[in-house]
């Protein structure tokens, strides 16, 4: 009997178009994980609403523009399980039963929830679901009964937090749920335009879908490094950028981008542009695939509803043993 592939699940919250660093920080390990594992990705628009709450305009065609993205670059339908969470109301049963065992501190002390309420403006995350954030994440992950999850470094707190609840759902009820192991993806975090963390808010990405045009505009308008001003001024490529853009897109390039910024042999400017071609050129069949999804609505429609057909199942199944091990009447 063949072994059966292990479980990996992970989610991305439709909260705007996706863009390079979505790209380059979770996309491009979740299909590089499609032959190895049985993936499960999830449109998490459940947790989109949790912050998003009073401006919930975009969130469906949002979701839907996920979809076409994830598998413009390379998420297989026909591989993966691919399923927009709000269809599979299994999540919010066991997030119930989660929350039922999750001290209030572990939520009040998580870093990544001190952190959003530091730094957000313009939402008020004070709402109650906000802080149980992390736990509707565990029921994500616990419901496939995944034992891998591939997440940036942002998200370790959480998977943490995740198999401590594992623990202690043991120590209540008794053992139904693998400890899940963080898959944390190879590839860096590309910075954003301005040097800064690449995010919706910051308006400083390029996304996925991005015109030509725009993306010229916005590669000439990034960042580089300080230190070079005039044409005859040596630069230092590994605190630019734009450098490291071309090593995410164009690595046969960077040997050359080295040399000509530290022989101060080309401009910022000409480097930027070339940068700007090597990225319209790399999105450019991704822009296509995502355009003609996103043309055949009912397409997508069709994938979205055969995956969550697929997820509903095992989260049905989970949710049964979950109740037998808690001792609800079934
Ligand atoms: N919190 C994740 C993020 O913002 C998204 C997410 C929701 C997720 N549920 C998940 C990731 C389960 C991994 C597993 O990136
Ligand atoms: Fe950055 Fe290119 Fe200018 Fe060097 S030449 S500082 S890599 S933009």
């Amino acid at each position: 009997m063949t072994k059966e592939k292990k479980k990996v699940l992970s989610g991305m919250r439709p909260t705007g178009p996706l863009h390079l660093g979505h790209l380059v920080g979770a996309l491009d390990s979740w299909r590089r994980l499609q032959d190895e594992y049985d993936c499960f990705y999830m449109i998490a628009d459940w947790h989109a609403l949790m912050s998003e709450y009073a401006d919930t305009e975009g969130l469906a065609s949002f979701s839907l523009e996920c979809l076409a993205d994830w598998i413009a670059a390379g998420i297989d339908p026909e591989k993966s399980t691919l399923f927009l969470q709000s269809r599979v109301s299994e999540h919010l049963e066991l997030f119930m039963i989660l929350s039922n065992i999750t001290p209030l501190g572990w939520l009040e002390r998580c870093p990544t929830y001190k952190e959003q309420l530091r730094e957000v403006t313009g939402r008020d995350l004070t709402n109650y679901a906000f802080l149980g954030y992390p736990v509707l994440q565990a029921a994500d992950i616990l419901l496939y009964r995944a034992e891998c999850v591939p997440v940036g470094e942002d998200q370790v707190a959480h998977l943490e937090l995740t198999r401590e609840l594992v623990r202690r759902f043991e120590s209540f009820y008794g053992p139904i749920f693998p400890e899940p192991q963080p898959l944390l993806s190879v590839t860096k975090r590309l910075l954003g335009l301005d040097n800064r963390k690449m995010s919706k808010s910051l308006d400083n990405f390029i996304g996925l879908g991005e015109r030509p045009e725009s993306i010229r505009k916005k590669v000439l308008s990034m960042v580089t490094d300080p230190e070079r001003i005039k044409l005859e001024d040596p630069g230092h490529p590994d605190r630019c950028t734009v450098f490291s853009y071309f090593g995410a897109f164009q690595e046969e390039m960077t040997g050359g981008v080295r040399s000509w910024c530290e022989g101060a042999t080309v401009g910022c400017v000409a480097c930027k542009k070339k940068l700007a071609e090597a990225v319209i050129a790399f999105l450019e069949p991704i822009r296509k695939k995502r355009n003609e999804l996103l043309h055949d609505k009912e397409e997508l429609e069709t994938i979205l509803r055969q995956g969550t057909a697929k997820a509903r199942e095992a989260a049905a199944q989970t949710m049964r043993e979950v109740k037998k091990y808690v001792k609800l009447l079934t």
